[in-house]
């Protein structure tokens, strides 16, 4: 590990789940060009990001962090991006007002284009194809064409981050935003169902306290917070020569930094030790994180956490737990007391989406809503009981009204999961099933902060 890095050190690594394209030389050309664009993001920003990050280390704040499984070039819409922000909005608002606590909110948006897939082929009907690996390599129709990677991809998926980027940024600083609009984010569709009467009553009570504060004098002209968020964005470092394309010294510190998003995280997949993502990850400053699954050992957790985190940087290095709502209390804890008891600082998020997935009688690959929420309030017990903090969520989510994970309110079952079943990978939440999921661990955290309230005026 010690060896020296560059952006180009994990070629000499085994690097897993990449593809193969048959044009070499056409992969060379996209990679050259690639370097030469712009970056996407700015070191400064990734900086301003590891700082609140470091504030959900320290048990200050919380990590929100979601969108789609994958992103898809047919599906780049206006209307989906400020919907998927405006669910991101309501569950950072849920979290914020229910919990009292600041919210760092990070999109799996604007470059989730690359995925690790189960298995290297696909069977439909008896006809076996290369799988689908993400817009970004190849094509998702079910024909051998399509199927073929193509680095021209990588390109589109720039320029779609690039322009995504740029109305993510205009809707997160340019009004959008407001806590003035608290009522507005809600979604026709989400008016009429128990969670949207729910959100609107605590809207009510935001709407209270700010008119309050207005005659007080404190407005969106003299506090630009009230305005304005912070919203950044993420996704999984799979694709390494896209990754290491963007990858840039920052003039400010003479450090590297991946730019093609402000943070990046490593898959269950791909996180052995000796292998190519733990390389590159290793070298560049962005915030990052590692995906955590119940065969995870304590000792090559360490090993991990001081690979990616050497310095034991407060908001470096969040693990993400997917563990499984059957297994979650029987591995969490000793995780997280060996990060403890060797001091290491890292966030611990929960994903409860990847190891409760299933398939449905009627075939389709899909989630049950109660065990993701049974997985979300095992994760707050756990680090309620170790005296941890419960540092973030990490979901899949969408603002289209879909039907892909079954339960939820609209109670959706097996039958109705065809209905409006359109992700391009794995089942996502939609707005009703992300705001309940949020006012669950709204009441978490309340509760967390309570009882560390509760231990500071007994120690006093
Ligand atoms: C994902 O986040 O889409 C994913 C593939 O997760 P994991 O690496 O945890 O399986
Ligand atoms: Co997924």
């Amino acid at each position: 590990m010690s060896a020296k890095w560059t952006p180009q050190s994990w070629r000499g690594k085994e690097a897993l789940h990449q593809p193969v394209y048959p044009d070499a030389q056409a992969l060379v050309d996209v990679e050259t060009r690639l370097s030469t664009f712009p970056p996407l993001v700015f070191a400064g920003e990734t900086r301003n990001l590891k700082r609140q990050l470091a504030e959900v280390a320290n048990g200050k704040a919380f990590l929100l962090q979601g969108g789609d499984c994958a992103e898809s070039f047919a599906e780049f819409h206006p209307d989906n991006i400020r919907d998927s922000f405006r669910v991101i909005l309501q569950m950072a608002v849920v979290l914020t007002f229910g919990a009292a606590c600041p919210v760092v909110k990070v999109g799996r948006m604007a470059g989730q284009f690359a995925k690790p897939r189960s298995s290297p082929m696909e069977e439909i009907d008896g006809v076996e194809l290369p799988s689908y690996l993400g817009d970004s390599i190849n094509g998702m129709d079910f024909t051998s064409e399509s199927r073929i990677p193509d680095p021209e991809r990588m390109v589109q998926s720039f320029n779609q981050s690039a322009a995504m980027l740029n109305l993510l940024r205009a809707f997160a600083q340019g009004g959008y935003a407001d806590l003035h609009k608290v009522h507005r984010w809600t979604l026709g569709f989400l008016e009429r169902s128990p969670q949207g009467e729910r959100y609107r009553e605590l809207a009510d009570r935001i709407a209270e306290c700010l008119d309050f504060m207005g005659a007080c004098g404190i407005t969106s002209q003299t506090t630009p917070v009230m305005r304005e968020t912070d919203f950044f964005t993420s996704h999984e470092a799979l694709l390494l020569p896209y990754e290491e394309a963007l990858t840039r010294i920052d003039s400010t510190t003479g450090n590297w930094y991946d730019c093609s998003a402000h943070m990046l995280w490593i898959g269950e997949r791909t996180r052995q030790l000796d292998g190519a993502h733990i390389e590159f990850m290793r070298g560049i400053g962005n915030p990052i994180g590692v995906k955590v699954g119940p065969s995870v050992s304590e000792d090559d957790l360490l090993r991990l956490v001081d690979a990616l985190n050497p310095d034991n940087e407060a908001g470096r290095l969040t693990l993400i737990s997917r563990m499984g709502d059957d297994k979650i209390e029987e591995r969490l804890p000793e995780l997280v007391r060996a990060l403890k008891r060797e001091g290491r600082i890292v966030i611990w998020a929960c994903d409860p989406m990847h190891a409760n997935t299933i398939k449905s009688s009627t075939g389709y690959k899909t989630r049950p809503f109660d065990r993701i929420l049974a997985e979300t309030r095992s994760f707050i017990a756990v680090h309620k009981a170790e005296g941890t903090h419960a540092g973030g969520i990490h979901i899949e989510m969408t603002g289209q009204d879909v039907t892909e994970c079954l339960g939820g309110a609209q109670e959706i079952t097996e039958q109705g999961l065809s209905d409006r079943y359109h992700t391009h990978c794995d089942p996502r939440l939609n707005a009703s099933q992300a705001l309940e999921l949020a006012f669950l661990v709204a009441e978490g955290l309340k509760q967390e902060r309570l009882q560390s309230e509760d231990r500071i005026v007994t120690a006093s």
